[in-house]
Order: C-alpha cells, then structure tokens, then sequence
C-alpha cells in the first residue's frame, strides 16, 4: 500500500504489495480521468444503499469509504455524523475526495490495506471491488473482515454477471452471481445479511446501463 501522509493513526505496515497491469491500467485510467469521473459520479444518489448501511452502524461509527472515487459517500457520512475515512488507488481521486469532503483520504491499494485489525465499525465498498481480480477477492474481504471490529458491518456493490469484461474505456471488471458473491462472503469469516441483485439503473455508477447489479451487507 502507498500512503500519501499519515493522516490517520491507524495505519500500519503492508501487509502485502503485489500489483497486477490490469491493476496498474485502472488506476492509471481513474487517475488520467479523475476530474471527469469526479464530475460525472458526484451527482449519483447512492442514499438508498447508504442509509441500509448506517442504520447498521452505532452514532459516529468510523466507517472506510474502500476506493472512494470523489469522495461523493464520505461526504454525506460525514453530513450524518459518522467519522469516515477514504482510500483509493488514484492519486488523483484522493485528492479531489479530500477535497470535497474534508475528510482523510489515503492514497492505497485495497489488496493491501495498512489499517489496524478492529479500526472500523462499517466498511463501505461501492463499486470498488469490482476491478478486483477473482483469484485476489477472497485475501481482500479477509482483511476488510479483519479492520472491522466484531459486530461490525460492510457494505460491498460489485457488477452482476460471471465473467471478467472489459468495457469501452479498457477498465476490467470481475463480475458475479448472488450465490458466488454470497459464498465470498461468507469464505472470507462474514455472515451475510443480504445480497441483492439490482437492475443497472438504480444504481450504476457512470450512469449506464450494463449487466445490473449485487448489493450486498455483511457482518463480522
Ligand atoms: C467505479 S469507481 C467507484 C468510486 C466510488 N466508490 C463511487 O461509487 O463513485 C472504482 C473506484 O475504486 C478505486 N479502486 C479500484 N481498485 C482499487 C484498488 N485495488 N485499491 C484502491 N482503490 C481501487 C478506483 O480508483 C475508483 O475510485
């Protein structure tokens, strides 16, 4: 994981640094795009999935926005009292996340997250795990498992379908059925509360349509 500072108290040593090209087109992609990809996703509603989340979640949980984009989410957990912190691998989102929303955001990998076990009441992970690869999933949910306290709740969005596509801006996705996802989930020490499948347009980032969606919540 690469830090930009040392914002938060919690972070801690690698725990691993592998990073594949297809990893390495993506966050160029975001990165060549932020500005643009800020714009186009700051406005998406994603209130719906949040507020499932928070009420979940005890007043002024810490929550991890888990590649945070623009910091569009941060930004309203912070309006509703919680104590959110961002990571993501674009340098350029970060920093426009941090801006937006006045919180700490890390600039980080999610395949090595450098935060303390039990730091988090709440993971949030919209649309982020999705430019995960399939065989790199189950060591990523592991230690998302393990930043949550016990009792503690993630959120994770990821494209519906059961093959990897790459779309028109060459960014790959790994895409999943309800039951696949729901086995991660569980493969990974989580109990599921829920996985839905969601048609594109409730909430497709970018606005477009595609293979639909899984939204899913889980405890540790
Ligand atoms: C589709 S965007 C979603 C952004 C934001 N969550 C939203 O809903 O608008 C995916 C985000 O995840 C970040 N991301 C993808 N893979 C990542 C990784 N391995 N580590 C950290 N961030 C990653 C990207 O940089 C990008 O900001």
């Amino acid at each position: 994981m690469i830090l930009s500072t040392g914002q938060n108290g919690h972070v801690t040593e690698p725990r691993r640094t592998s990073r594949s090209d297809r990893m390495a087109g993506i966050t160029k992609y975001y990165d060549d795009h932020a500005a643009s990809y800020a714009a186009t996703t700051m406005a998406i509603d994603t209130s719906r999935q949040l507020q499932r989340l928070v009420d979940l979640l005890p007043p002024g949980a810490r929550i991890l926005d888990a590649g945070c984009g623009s910091g569009r989410d941060l930004t309203q957990m912070a309006r509703l009292g919680f104590e959110p912190v961002g990571v993501d691998a674009s340098v350029g989102l970060a920093r426009i996340a941090r801006r937006n929303s006045g919180c700490p955001v890390h600039v980080g990998d999610l395949r090595s997250l450098a935060f303390e076990d039990a730091s988090f009441d709440g993971v949030w992970a919209m649309a982020s795990l999705l430019h995960i690869e399939r065989s790199e999933l189950p060591d990523v949910l592991s230690s998302f498992s393990h930043i949550l306290r016990p009792g503690g709740v993630m959120f994770a969005s990821v494209k519906r379908g059961t093959d990897d596509v790459r779309d028109d801006t060459g960014r790959w996705f790994t895409l999943y059925d309800e039951d696949s996802w729901a086995d991660h989930l569980r493969a990974a020490g989580l109990r599921v509360i829920e996985v839905i499948g969601e048609p594109a347009s409730r909430n497709a980032v970018g606005g477009k349509t595609g293979p639909g969606w899984i939204s899913s919540l889980a405890r540790r």
